[in-house]
């Protein structure tokens, strides 16, 4: 399947380039304004050699199944294209938006089981994990929810459905603010500021005949499980319960949806999935996914970029268990 992807924004574009001579793995070692010029000569080459997509050209034997998207215009030309993976692609790209915001995922305070080293449950905050709460709000409110200039700016909340990711969001502001149309800067709608959005898709990897074990009483109690899980904990599932190869499943809207909107997003989460969110935006493989570590009081803030996604951490001194 062939992907064509067209966009005659020329300040875009100039942006894109830098971009990706800045990150283009072919010039690490190179000063960047050299890489930059030498990025251009490649486009302006490429540019002089390019052919659009164009099915008249081709007899129906030897035509291409092939996707046009121009994502600026939203206008997509979809051809001969079948199946399910090509048809996934299809529906992952028309969703992708070319602006650039933050992510920014955290788990959930501390837990009551967190504080007990139990795995999964439905328990509430303990006293550090309310601290948590109002420290990431007060970080919410400082750094989130509005530009340079001190003006809102539209920001979105994503929960899990489980008591620790909802009591974590509870002191986060919702203001409403009017939002200027693109189309129609004299058009406006409502926005309610950091609305949380409960997901079931975001809850924790279920630990199924295990759910509310410490690690010590699987062990003991189930010690041909601790034994598989600790071969394979990606494609391990929980008796009764999910792998982390079911959580990527479950993941997938999640992803197109975080692809799909452009304001920034906080995603107040749960350690195995936030892994996997992670893993996926900084191009981990994988089997390393289940192994990343998702510590608690952290804020993980992702700037999705050419190649890759720019990182940057900020942790909140409390005692931190689990
Ligand atoms: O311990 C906190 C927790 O979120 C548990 O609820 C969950 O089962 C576990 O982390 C996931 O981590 P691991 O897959 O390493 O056991």
């Amino acid at each position: 399947m062939w992907i064509e992807v067209i966009n005659d924004d020329e300040e875009f574009l100039c942006q894109q380039y830098l971009q990706y001579s800045l990150n283009l793995p072919d010039y690490i070692g190179v000063d960047n304004e050299q890489a930059h010029r030498d990025y251009l000569k490649r486009v302006e080459i490429l540019r002089s050699r390019y052919e659009t997509l164009d099915d008249g050209k081709y007899s129906v034997e030897t035509r291409w199944a092939y996707m046009k998207c121009d994502h600026a215009k939203q206008h997509f030309v979809i051809h001969d294209v079948k199946g399910y993976l090509f048809q996934k692609v299809v529906n992952f790209i028309m969703n992708l938006r070319t602006t650039r915001h933050s992510f920014y995922l955290t788990r959930h305070g501390q837990s009551e089981y967190n504080d007990l080293g139990r795995i999964g449950g439905d328990s509430g905050l303990t006293v550090h994990g309310l601290n948590y709460a109002q420290k990431l709000a007060e970080f919410v409110d400082k750094n989130i929810v509005k530009n340079e200039k001190g003006e809102d700016v539209p920001a979105r909340l994503w929960t899990s459905t489980m008591r620790r990711t909802r009591e974590t969001a509870q002191f986060i502001q919702q203001n409403k603010l009017i939002v200027k149309s693109k189309h129609d800067p004299t058009l406006g709608y409502e926005w309610v500021q950091m609305r949380p959005k409960a997901w079931h898709h975001l809850d924790e990897l279920f630990a199924g005949a295990c759910d509310g074990m410490t690690y010590e009483e699987i062990e003991e109690k189930f010690p041909d499980e601790w034994e598989l899980r600790s071969i394979d904990k990606l494609a391990y599932r929980y008796p009764r319960g999910e792998s982390y190869l079911d959580v990527i499943a479950r993941l997938e809207p999640i992803i197109i949806e975080m692809e799909r909107h452009q304001e920034p997003l906080v995603i107040i989460g749960h350690q195995g999935i936030l892994r996997i969110i992670y893993a996926f935006y900084m191009g981990l493989s994988r089997p390393d996914a289940p192994y990343v570590s998702i510590p608690l009081n952290t804020v993980i803030e992702l700037v999705p970029a050419a190649y890759t996604c720019k990182e940057s951490v900020r942790s909140f001194s409390f005692v931190c268990v689990n």
